[in-house]
């Protein structure tokens, strides 16, 4: 199987390298890629890229991520996380390839307290979610045999993080506020890398696999508790901590306006994933366990 990845230095990205290839031959491309074109601002030049590599499956783990900023630059976010995608799941009908791709909670309008399955209704309310919601549509349109995976609360121990910038600010400061309103599922991207892989090689076997899946860890937790469960942590493990878990203050959203509305609830059902692919979805708090003990492990 040959395998063509679009976001190979992303948090996702990354993981899915490792992931995919005992699947078969993977083509990993980043944005400036010096060989192929692979820069998601110009999505009509993709189609050359798939051309010329003819892959059986494509894997989009590229995306305009920076929510707050694509609040003021609407356009790009419209080309990278919609018309992109578009592009490669058109390209992917064509040559009967399968095109794996990532949407987010941030299509849901995050009322209520339930966790939505995936056939919910959708009600972006910023930029980012739209232009996500817009990336769904294009693919579904295209007939290309596709797998959508709307996942959330991403983190990954390579890069910055939530979890890394709590121990750093509890390390400094004697007082922390965090938001304590908005409830999800800390997804690690290796878990998510994993389950794709598993998940794109029954579908390949299994076609009436195709369609949009829920994916994230299990459980549920606000950002408060998130930060009170990494900082807990640390100390538990002797590490200096200025402000102590207890001391972590539990704020409203409002307390910390941004220029991109958030959802509040960002529940996801997945039971629609675990039962199609006979898969396990381990509690939050394991993979974000890991995450910090190989963060701590690589400290002096
Ligand atoms: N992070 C989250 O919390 C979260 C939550 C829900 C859903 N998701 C979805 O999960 C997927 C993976 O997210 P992630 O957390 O791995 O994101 P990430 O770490 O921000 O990585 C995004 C990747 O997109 C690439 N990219 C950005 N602009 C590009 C362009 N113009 N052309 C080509 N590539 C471009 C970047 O590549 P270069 O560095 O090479 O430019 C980077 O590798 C995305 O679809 C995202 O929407 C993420």
């Amino acid at each position: 199987m040959k395998i063509l990845l679009f976001g190979r230095n992303g948090q996702l990205g990354w993981e899915l390298q490792r992931a995919l290839a005992p699947l078969g031959e993977v083509c990993a491309l980043v944005s400036r890629d010096l060989t192929l074109h692979a820069d998601f601002s110009e999505p009509d030049r993709l189609a050359e890229t798939v051309r010329t590599v003819r892959p059986d499956v494509i894997v989009n783990a590229a995306a305009y991520t920076a929510v707050d900023k694509a609040q003021s630059e609407p356009e790009l976010a419209h080309r990278i996380n919609a018309e992109a995608p578009g592009v490669l799941a058109r390209e992917a009908a064509a040559l009967g390839a399968w095109l794996l791709h990532y949407s987010t909670d941030y299509v849901f309008d995050g009322s209520g307290e339930a966790a939505r399955a995936e056939d919910a209704a959708t009600g972006p309310l910023n930029v980012y979610g739209q232009s996500k919601l817009e990336g769904e549509s294009l693919i579904r349109a295209s007939g290309c045999q596709h797998l959508i995976m709307r996942t959330s609360w991403v983190y990954a121990a390579r890069g910055g993080n939530f979890a890394k910038t709590m121990l750093r600010l509890a390390g400094e400061r004697e007082q922390l506020s965090v938001i304590a309103d908005q409830f999800g599922a800390p997804t690690g991207a290796d878990l998510l890398a994993d389950v794709s892989a598993h998940a794109l090689r029954r579908a390949r076997l299994a076609p009436e696999l195709a369609g949009t899946y829920h994916a994230v860890a299990a459980g549920e937790v606000n950002w408060h508790g998130y930060a009170r469960f990494v900082t807990d942590w640390a100390r538990q493990r002797g590490v200096a901590l200025k402000a102590l878990p207890e001391q972590i203050k539990a704020v409203p959203t409002s307390a910390y306006p941004t220029p991109a509305q958030r959802p509040l609830n960002s529940r996801l059902d997945t039971r629609k994933l675990r039962q199609a692919f006979d898969l396990t979805l381990p509690p939050w708090q394991q993979g974000v366990e890991r995450m910090l003990t190989e963060i701590l492990d690589k400290q002096p």
